[in-house]
């Protein structure tokens, strides 16, 4: 893991565009990290690297958006789930996690931490507040 400064939401983007060069379908990435440092930024940053073109947002009312990417001209899906409003092991259950787990897709799963016991990643992306405002400490 390294440390990395991010300055800005674009830095954050451009953070998550460099991960991404190293990710290949069947990959699973845990982001963890309080509320508003830079994961859902991030994430964007991915899917700009694989050419999404759909909306990148935290699911809202779902708990699980559904992309398509493309890289290589070769199209596979991104499943982007966000967990903080999981409370409870039987709402884990109730998504049927088991859909979402391919080795044709790859998965980001903001607020890891809701679901250690389910999941289980095979690249960690770490998020805290820096210095100021704007600043963002993202440790991959
Ligand atoms: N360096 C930075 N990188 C990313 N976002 C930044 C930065 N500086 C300020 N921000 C602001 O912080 C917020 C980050 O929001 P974002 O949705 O990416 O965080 P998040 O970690 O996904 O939060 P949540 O846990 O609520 O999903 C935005 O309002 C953004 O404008
Ligand atoms: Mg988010």
């Amino acid at each position: 893991m390294s440390k990395h400064i991010s300055k800005s939401e674009s830095d954050t983007i451009n953070l998550g565009m460099k991960f991404a060069s190293s990710l290949s379908q069947g990959d699973i990435i845990g982001l963890s990290g309080d509320l508003g440092t830079g994961k859902t930024h991030f994430v964007k940053g991915i899917c700009e690297y694989f050419n999404v073109v759909d909306n990148v947002n935290s699911p809202t009312f779902l708990i699980v958006n559904e992309y398509s990417a493309m890289k290589d001209n070769h199209f596979f899906e991104i499943y982007h789930f966000d967990l903080y409003r999981i409370k409870t092991t039987n709402e884990l259950i109730n998504l049927g996690l088991d859909n979402y787990f391919n080795k044709n897709a790859i998965v980001l799963v903001e607020w890891i931490e809701n679901a250690e016991n389910f999941i289980s990643p095979n690249y960690f992306v770490k998020f805290s507040h820096g210095a100021d405002e704007n600043e963002r400490i993202i440790e991959f």
